[in-house]
């Protein structure tokens, strides 16, 4: 046995579509971006949705769309993955860590209210494993102190939370599709609001700083449109290059189709492991998983002996991750962390287990037939 933690579930439907951009000859920022962007947006429900080459990128656009002051502080979780937190500091703001709820291990909205003060501009919920935050909570609450949020919906795409799309609670909600997440494009990511006006300057933000498409340019070489100068285009925002390009595009609409049989997947398997190791003793479940409710990228477990059972499977080829080391202990943040007692603790105990949508049931038993020898 060889089981991979994460794997994209990639077939003919892809690569045709990846060779119909061949045909076309247009493999950068495109008309396919267009589509899958309009897509996604309905999708998820929202207004708008601008597609960047990666979550990270998504989020750092995402806080610079506010324009805050330097030095503002950004409540973020410390559970979370580096991106969250360097989307601060590229903002050249402040990260401020906020500790673990225990349950559900989302942000602990309590910890989140007792680490706000005057400098706080924006929050940043991260949907752990794909658990949603109680966004019905925590928006009130940020709205009260006038903070922006930006939802990191990296672990989760697709999810309805009481009625509504995660990623759309908030002012802004960014989404991942790189190799190990729900979908993929290799790498890639979309912004999304309801909000279009906080988007105006986005499209010129993620393309070097020009606010006109190239492939609508292109459609302006011709005799017809004489009048169009069409080489003319003016700078007035920064711009990063952070464009989606229509290779990935071309995948992306392609895997937004299979998502929803993928997900399904995923929650059967979820529902195998938390059914298949319910009596196990000295194992439970990272957090209370509600797969038939909503969508998550990863499954995991706290284990009282965690390196020793992780060793364990790998000796029988089943790879394990531990998601994540809290950010508020590691060397880049630390100067804004140590004080989050709970999660930097707890995170000891965590490991990931393989989570993907062409893992088999027998691969599954055989995961928790490993687990369960372990104790036995
Ligand atoms: C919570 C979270 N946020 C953001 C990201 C960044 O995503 P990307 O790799 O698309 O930049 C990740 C990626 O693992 C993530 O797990």
């Amino acid at each position: 046995m060889n089981i991979r933690l994460f794997k994209p579930s990639l077939g003919s439907e892809e690569l045709s579509a990846v060779k119909d951009a061949f045909d076309r000859s247009w493999v950068g920022l495109g008309p396919r971006v267009n589509e899958f962007e309009e897509k996604w947006a309905e999708f998820v429900g929202a207004k708008l949705a601008i597609g960047v080459n990666s979550a990270t990128a998504a989020l750092h656009l995402a806080l610079a769309t506010f324009r805050f002051p330097e030095g503002k502080k950004v409540l973020v979780p410390s559970l979370t993955f580096s991106a969250t937190a360097s989307a601060v500091l590229y903002n050249r703001l402040i990260p401020v860590f906020v500790d673990s709820d225990p349950i559900t291990l989302g942000m602990d909205l309590e910890d989140m209210k007792r680490k706000f003060n005057k400098d706080v501009v924006a929050v940043m919920p991260v949907h752990y494993a794909g658990h949603p935050v109680p966004m019905e909570l925590l928006m009130p609450w940020a709205r009260e102190y006038g903070l922006k949020v930006v939802e990191d919906c990296a672990h989760t795409s697709g999810a309805i939370y009481k009625g509504k799309a995660l990623g759309t609670w908030g002012d802004i909600g960014c989404y991942s599709f790189e190799e190990k997440k729900l979908m993929t494009t290799g790498d890639g990511g979309m912004m999304v609001t309801n909000e279009p006006e906080l988007f105006k300057d986005v499209k010129a933000m993620r393309w070097v700083g020009i606010d006109k498409d190239n492939w609508k340019t292109a459609q302006t070489y011709t005799h017809k449109n004489h009048n169009a100068l069409h080489w003319f285009y003016e700078l007035n925002v920064l711009g990063y290059k952070y464009n989606m390009n229509d290779l990935a595009a071309s995948i992306g609409l392609q895997q937004l189709q299979k998502l929803p049989t993928m997900n399904t997947r995923r929650s059967e398997i979820i529902h195998q492991y938390v059914d298949g190791l319910k009596d196990v003793e000295g194992v439970k479940p990272l957090l209370p998983y509600e797969p038939y409710n909503y969508v998550y990228q990863m499954f995991g477990i706290r284990a009282q002996k965690r390196d020793e059972l992780m060793i364990h499977l790998k000796s029988h080829g089943i790879a394990t991750g531990c998601h994540y080391t809290p950010l508020s202990l590691q060397p880049l943040f630390k100067e804004w962390g140590g004080n989050c007692p709970y999660i930097e603790q707890e995170a000891n105990r965590f490991i990931t287990l393989p989570l993907h949508a062409d893992l088999t049931d027998e691969e599954v038993n055989y995961i928790i037939e490993k687990i369960v020898q372990f104790k036995s």
